[in-house]
C-alpha cells in the first residue's frame, strides 16, 4: 500500500481527483467504482472543475457505486443515488445509461445483490475503485465481522454507523437499517484502489487498518493484501501513525 500524505481535507481531494482524473486521461473508458459519504465530496468537486475546464472527459466511463441503502427509491433526498447526481452526476458527462448503482427499491435482496456483480463483471470489473472508510473501518457497509463478505449482498447497518450516518436524516429512527453494498471480495477484484481519509476521529482507525493485522473486525485491513493501492490520508488522520510512516 502506497500512503499519499496530505495537509488536510482540500490538500487529500485535489490529490486524489488528480489520480482519478490521470486514470480516466490514460484509459478514458475507465470502469470507475464511486462512494458517497462526506470524504469524497471535495473530489467531485475538483473532478468537476478538471471536467469544465476541459482536463477530463466523462463520456466513455462507466460507473458502479459501492452501496445503497435498502428501502430508499432513487428520488429519496438521502438515498446514494440522489447523493451523486447532486454531487457529481449532474454535472459531469457520465453518460447516464453507464450509471450504476444498486436499486436500494428493489425489496428481493439475493436477485437485486446477483443482478448488480453480474453487471460488474459484464462491463469487464473495476479498474479503478474510490473508498473511504467507516470510523469502525468499514468499506462500502462491510461492516466488522467473524469473516470477510463476498460479493454484493445485504447488510444490517451497526448501531456506530446508524449513528454516524443519522447527521443526514431527521433522526436516528429515519436511518434505514439495511443497505446493498458491495462485498469485500468484489472491492478487491477491482485493479487499483484508493482510499481516502481526513480527520482526526479517524486517526486510532488508520493506524489499525493500514498497519495492524489483516482481520474482518477492521475490514478495511484486507487492503493490506491488494497489489494497488494508494491511501491519500491528511495530517490528522496520519497522527497516530507517528513512526511506523518513517
Ligand atoms: C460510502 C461508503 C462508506 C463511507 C464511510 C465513510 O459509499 O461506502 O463506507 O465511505 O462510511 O464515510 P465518511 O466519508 O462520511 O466519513
Amino acid at each position: 500500500m502506497k500512503i499519499i500524505r496530505a495537509k488536510d481535507y482540500n490538500d487529500m481531494s485535489r490529490k486524489a481527483a488528480g489520480i482519478i482524473a490521470a486514470q480516466v486521461i490514460l484509459k478514458p473508458d475507465s470502469i470507475l467504482g464511486l462512494a458517497t459519504g462526506s470524504s469524497p465530496i471535495g473530489i467531485y468537486e475538483n473532478l468537476i472543475k478538471g471536467y469544465r475546464e476541459g482536463d477530463v472527459d466523462f463520456s466513455a466511463c462507466t460507473t458502479f457505486n459501492l452501496d445503497e441503502y435498502r428501502g430508499l427509491t432513487a428520488d429519496h433526498d438521502q438515498s446514494y443515488h440522489y447523493f451523486m447526481y447532486k454531487n457529481f452526476f449532474d454535472s459531469v458527462n457520465v453518460p447516464r445509461d453507464r450509471i450504476n448503482l444498486p436499486d436500494g427499491s428493489q425489496p428481493d435482496a439475493e436477485k437485486e445483490c446477483a443482478r448488480y456483480d453480474a453487471a460488474i463483471e459484464a462491463a469487464g470489473g473495476v479498474d479503478l475503485q474510490l473508498l473511504g472508510m467507516g470510523l469502525n473501518g468499514h468499506i462500502g457497509f462491510n461492516e466488522p465481522e467473524d469473516t470477510f463478505p463476498k460479493g454484493t449482498h445485504c447488510v444490517d447497518l451497526t448501531e456506530s454507523t446508524i449513528e454516524a450516518n443519522k447527521r443526514f436524516f431527521a433522526s436516528a429512527d429515519d436511518v434505514p437499517r439495511q443497505a446493498y453494498t458491495m462485498g469485500v471480495q468484489t472491492i478487491m477484484r477491482a485493479r487499483k484502489i484508493i482510499i481516502i481519509v481526513s480527520g482526526q476521529n479517524k486517526a486510532e482507525i488508520v493506524r489499525k487498518a493500514f498497519f495492524g493485522p489483516v482481520t474482518p473486525q477492521v475490514p478495511a485491513s484486507i487492503l493490506q493484501l491488494h497489489p494497488d493501492v494508494v491511501a491519500v490520508v491528511d495530517e490528522a488522520a496520519l497522527s497516530e501513525c507517528g513512526d511506523l510512516l518513517k
